[in-house]
């Protein structure tokens, strides 16, 4: 009867073990997709080339074309966010100067800002 009771106590432990293992590892997973849907917008991943696609002929290093600022790194991109936001959203003055780039393009430079402008 004792012997009996001890080994029930085994199984027990062993199906709380075995639950606990799996039930660990899908929170792990489903963190991994949560993190994966809400990757955030960053200038390595984003904004580096729509910067350099539509800017850095003119916002280079040098710049040319009478552009005042260069946009060739995190650090000058970062520092200028307001200004570029304002002007890439500027109908009657945009940046680029031959017109608005497309909506979604502007949307993930807005984004980048309210994620917190990441380098990476
Ligand atoms: C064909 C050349 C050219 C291109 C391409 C261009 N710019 Fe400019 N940019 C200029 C010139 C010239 C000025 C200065 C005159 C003015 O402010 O309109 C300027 C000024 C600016 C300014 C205001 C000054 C400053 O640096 O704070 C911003 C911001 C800016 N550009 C951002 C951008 C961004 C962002 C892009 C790409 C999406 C871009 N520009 C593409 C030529 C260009």
């Amino acid at each position: 009867m004792k012997r009996l009771t001890l080994r029930k106590f085994v199984y027990l432990l062993l199906a709380l073990l075995v639950f606990n293992c799996s039930s660990d590892s899908s929170d792990d997973v489903q963190e991994q997709e949560e993190e994966n849907q809400n990757s955030a917008v960053t200038y390595n991943n984003t904004v580096r080339a729509i910067i350099s696609n539509n800017c850095t002929n003119c916002h280079g290093n040098p710049t040319a074309n009478g552009a005042p600022t260069s946009y060739t790194t995190y650090t000058q991109v970062r520092n200028g966010i307001d200004n570029i936001i304002s002007r890439i959203n500027n109908a009657s003055n945009p940046m680029p100067q031959n017109g608005l780039m497309t909506q979604s393009l502007r949307d993930d430079i807005q984004q980048w800002k309210d994620d917190g402008l990441l380098e990476n």
